[in-house]
């Protein structure tokens, strides 16, 4: 199976900025087209801010950016309705949007979200077709496990994300991220499991070689360090 490159931009990005950064990473891709070709290129997802959404939904019309598959940060825990300020997952899907990110320690730690919240998101995202991406820390693996519907539980994406690694340059040691992953296949089943927290152009390809991929965070925000990333996920 393919690997996993996430690209997870948190509160960044001016409307410029993204544009930038869209135009550089197609000047990335289209140099690399003959590699994309290749069997072994990892499955890139993008998780900007939601305003940034349909610029780049319009974008992946364009030949060099169909490889380009789209996320978001995060889901409303509700369905469409009277719920203002939120985005429902159906929403989301209709600007293409394939995988959401649901429980990042941010949405934990800032906005309160608990792990029913979670499962609540979890739930609606695969009722529109949308992978959720279920971000944990080792802390509470077999409860965020044991919220979820039972049904749900090997149909989605768990990222492994210590606080102490997120956005410090401190990446967790290898060894202890292989512990981390037999206890999320334990708790959830076979899913494919990402490692998140500092991942940079040098590091990935240490994490490729045993999990399905990385969440990456501050590497994301330049075009050309997100570019290498992806060139280490491709494996040999
Ligand atoms: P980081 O963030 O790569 O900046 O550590 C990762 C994340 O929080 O998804």
């Amino acid at each position: 199976m393919h690997k996993f490159v996430i690209a997870n931009w948190k509160a960044h990005k001016t409307q410029s900025e993204a544009l930038a950064w869209g135009s550089e990473l197609a000047q990335f891709l289209s140099i690399r087209q003959e590699a994309q070709r290749r069997g072994d290129w990892p499955r890139v997802i993008l998780a900007p801010s939601l305003i940034h959404l349909p610029y780049f939904h319009q974008l992946k019309s364009t030949a060099v950016y169909k490889n380009l598959f789209l996320g978001v940060q995060d889901i409303s825990p509700y369905p469409d309705g009277a719920y203002t300020g939120a985005t429902s997952a159906r929403m989301a899907a209709s600007y293409d949007v394939r995988y959401a990110l649901v429980g990042h320690s941010e949405r934990r730690r800032y906005f309160h979200e608990s792990h029913q919240d979670v499962a609540r998101k979890v739930s609606l995202c695969l009722e529109a077709g949308i992978v959720p991406v279920v971000c944990v820390d080792d802390e509470y693996i077999v409860e965020q496990a044991a919220a979820l519907d039972r049904n749900d539980l090997d149909k989605v994406i768990v990222a492994y994300e210590e606080l102490g690694a997120i956005g410090t340059g401190h990446n967790e040691p290898v060894e202890h991220v292989r512990e981390i992953v037999e206890t999320i296949k334990h708790a959830f089943g076979l899913v494919p499991v990402l490692y998140g927290g500092s991942v940079n152009p040098q590091n990935t390809a240490e994490y490729v070689a045993f999990t399905d991929g990385v969440l990456v965070g501050s590497a994301s925000l330049t075009a050309e360090s997100f570019g290498q990333i992806v060139m280490a996920a491709c494996q040999e």
